[in-house]
């Protein structure tokens, strides 16, 4: 069945106008580090409650417009017996999910890693279709070092979210592709641009051997930064020339929505550099919707209140909504 029609309206669909997606798709592993560090015990209840408070945010689907969301939840019932996946689809956001199995040591490369996840795949896929998942999302791991990446470990994830798109566009899933240049490190944020192009060169190079359908997928990368420990780290005006002169010269035109991962950059520090891509990106004439996919940048103020407020479910919705309004206003700054 050629369903390349609908892969191409729910892409577009999730870059709408100052619109992006909500990553909530932390596995059991890390939801419990940050619930940790904030005293919430890791039980599936909490789990459970802290992601219907984000979701169930009342006006939040005029800046949301779909959540990637972790196997667990994408199963799960609200506390009133609604399916989450079914409350998403009320409010007019489009369920995603996270169907990698995370990054492992790869071999022969100390210091890397690989993403796994695609033995069973297809499988998994179809099975996310029917319960009502309408995009994925894959993400690969590169780190900066002094002598990495090597360009063993670009190839084989780059290949891997290869292999990951196409049986997503089989699936009727959206791709979302990932491959995150990490900001660990004393970097400078010419370094970053220099190892997020051939990171990207080689992802495009792939998506097209192993005939993705651009139109019908995204692009997850992150924003050309200097590491997180560099000294003078470059402010808004510096991200934004870097990171739009980087895409335009490797992401190709057909894609129609670049949506950046935060990082582990502050709400605060994501919202600005966003609102400062999306004016360069204007002044250049990018041919892509400039969006967000957050999870840390989204979530680190309203976990805080709900944590700190033993769970109550209105001032941490008041903070997402916040922050989620500031963050759909950065897209159309310009
Ligand atoms: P951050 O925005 O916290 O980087 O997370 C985005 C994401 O989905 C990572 O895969």
């Amino acid at each position: 069945m050629d369903n390349s029609q609908s892969l191409v309206k729910t892409a577009k669909a999730l870059v709408a106008p100052g619109k992006g997606i909500l990553a909530a798709d932390e596995s059991t592993g890390t939801i419990g580090a940050r619930f940790a560090a904030l005293g919430v015990e890791n039980v599936e209840r909490k789990r459970r409650d802290y992601r219907e408070m984000l979701v169930s945010t009342e006006g939040a689907s005029k800046f949301i417009s779909g959540v990637i969301l972790y196997d667990e939840t994408l199963r799960q019932n609200c506390s009133d017996g609604t399916p989450m996946v079914k409350l998403l689809e009320e409010r007019g956001i489009i369920p995603g999910i996270k169907v990698d199995t995370r990054t492992h040591p790869l071999a022969g490369a100390p210091g890397e890693v690989v993403t796994e996840g695609l033995d069973g795949l297809r499988r998994r896929m179809a099975e996310y279709y029917e319960i009502g998942a309408r995009f994925a999302k894959w993400r690969a791991v590169i780190a900066i070092g002094p002598h990495l990446p090597s360009s063993y470990c670009i190839e084989v994830n780059a290949h891997a979210l290869g292999r990951y798109a196409a049986l997503a566009q089989e699936a009727g899933l959206v791709p979302i592709v990932e491959p995150e240049v990490l900001m660990d490190g004393d970097h400078d944020i010419d370094r970053c641009y220099e190892v997020t192009q051939g990171t990207l060169r080689e992802v495009y190079s792939q998506l097209a051997s192993q005939r993705v359908i651009l139109e019908g997928t995204l692009l997850k990368c992150n924003m050309v930064l200097s590491g997180k420990d560099a000294s003078n780290r470059a402010g808004p005006d510096e991200v934004a020339v870097g990171t739009v002169d980087c895409l335009m010269r490797n992401v190709p035109a057909a894609v129609p929505g670049i949506t950046f991962l935060s990082g582990g950059q502050s709400g605060e520090e994501a919202t600005n550099n966003l609102r400062a891509i999306n004016i360069r990106g204007k002044e250049m004439g990018t041919p892509w919707e400039l969006s967000f996919s957050f999870a840390r940048a989204l979530q680190s103020e309203p976990l805080q209140v709900w944590a700190a407020n033993g769970g109550a479910t209105l001032p941490a919705q008041k903070a997402f909504y916040h922050r989620a309004s500031l963050t759909a206003a950065a897209r159309g700054a310009a």
